[in-house]
């Protein structure tokens, strides 16, 4: 086996806690992901006074069982690498002293890695991956991103856009959360809308600045408006913790509005990405991150490119350490590590000088 190729990896960014071991390749030789959407699913959405408290709960057992189910000692890793950023900052702290802890006990070298390379990497451990050439672009689409990147060599990337507002995820879970669907919206609008007619409503498409910008929060407004009675008063309201919910007209169907807000979202997606694509002469496009299960976008964004496009499989797209790892595979190969005392970054964006402050050159 190649030196230093066994990696054990911690993610704790948002709602899931998850530890992964990644040999050689890189391949995965254990993948562990507690979830916690059980917890969240009464509220709505992430409780991040929750969240870090549940990873704080599981991390330790969730490691062990990484460990154990890749049948390896810690005596037989060559590194350490865990999420420093972006993400919510209690849930961050919680894999990243965890992981310090790891690392001082052991002497391995630690690896702060950026989550949204992560999600890049989720590819690299796709068996139907062929590793193209680059220059690749990357839609990386999640419940806390929506980021079009441009990657021209291992670890080189430069971000064309993004959402100015919501992320495409968080606009999926608040349109079902408006539509009285359970959370997380994403899955339950694909499963609503399947018998829905996308045509019943047409929902705007946004136009932004940027040529490669995203913009939904217009397109969830659009979606309430046609939905909901006007507010005249409290009777038209209910509560939840401590939002308002606003009341369904009676002749809504929901499969309709999910069909067609759906589309809506898609739709966007999909004309960024291709004129991304087109602008800068792409081998292949990754489509990552919890949206990137979406039935509907990988059709569509796959009818509308003449280019490869590539999907992780669903136990890759949404957040787990594995994918961690791959990206810490390829940092260690060329000689980086971080400093013991690095810190988490939560808003933390994928760009061409990623490592800059982060990594420390050995
Ligand atoms: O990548 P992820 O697990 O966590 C973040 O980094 O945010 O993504 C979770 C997001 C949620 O917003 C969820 O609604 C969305 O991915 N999602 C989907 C689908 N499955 C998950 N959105 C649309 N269609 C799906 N099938
Ligand atoms: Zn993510």
């Amino acid at each position: 086996m190649p030196a230093m190729s066994t990696i054990l990896a911690i993610e704790t960014s948002c709602d899931e806690t998850s530890a992964a071991v990644i040999s050689a390749g890189p391949t995965r030789r254990s993948n562990v992901v507690a979830s916690q959407i059980d917890l969240h699913a009464q509220y709505g959405g992430v409780y991040p006074e929750l969240a870090s408290r549940a990873h704080a709960e599981s991390i330790s057992a969730v490691a062990a069982q990484a460990m154990t189910e890749a049948d390896i000692d810690y005596a037989d890793l060559d590194a350490l690498a865990v999420t420093q950023g972006p993400g919510l900052v209690g849930s961050l702290l919680v894999g990243i002293n965890f992981a310090k802890g790891l690392a001082l006990a052991t002497g391995l070298p630690l690896l702060g890695i950026n989550h949204l390379e992560g999600h890049i990497y989720s590819l690299w451990l796709t068996p139907e991956f062929d590793r193209p050439d680059f220059p690749l672009l990357a839609l990386i689409v999640s419940g806390g991103h929506s980021e079009l990147v441009l990657m021209t060599a291992h670890g080189v990337y430069q971000r064309l856009g993004g959402t100015i507002d919501d992320a495409a995820g968080e606009a999926f879970d608040k349109v079902g959360r408006l539509l009285g669907l359970p959370f997380p919206g994403g899955p339950a609008i694909e499963a609503a809308a399947q018998d829905g007619n996308a045509s019943a409503y047409r929902f705007p498409r946004a136009k932004t600045d940027g040529a490669y910008d995203l913009s939904f929060s217009g397109l969830k407004t659009a979606v309430m408006r046609a939905v909901t009675v006007q507010p005249s008063g409290r009777r038209n309201q209910r509560r939840r913790g401590e939002e308002r919910i606003a009341e369904l007209r009676d002749d809504v169907k929901i499969a309709d509005v999910a069909a067609a807000f759906q589309d809506a979202l898609t739709d966007a997606l999909v004309a960024a990405t291709r004129r991304a694509a087109r602008d800068f002469a792409v081998q292949a496009v990754l489509l990552t991150g919890g949206v990137s299960a979406n039935t509907l976008l990988r059709r569509k964004l796959g009818a509308a490119l003449d280019l490869p496009l590539y999907c992780p499989p669903l136990s890759l797209c949404t957040d787990n350490a594995a994918m961690i790892g791959a990206a810490a595979y390829f940092r260690l190969r060329t000689g980086f590590r971080s400093p013991l005392d690095f810190e988490a970054r939560p808003s933390w964006r994928l760009s061409e000088d990623v490592y800059a402050d982060g990594l420390s050159q050995v």
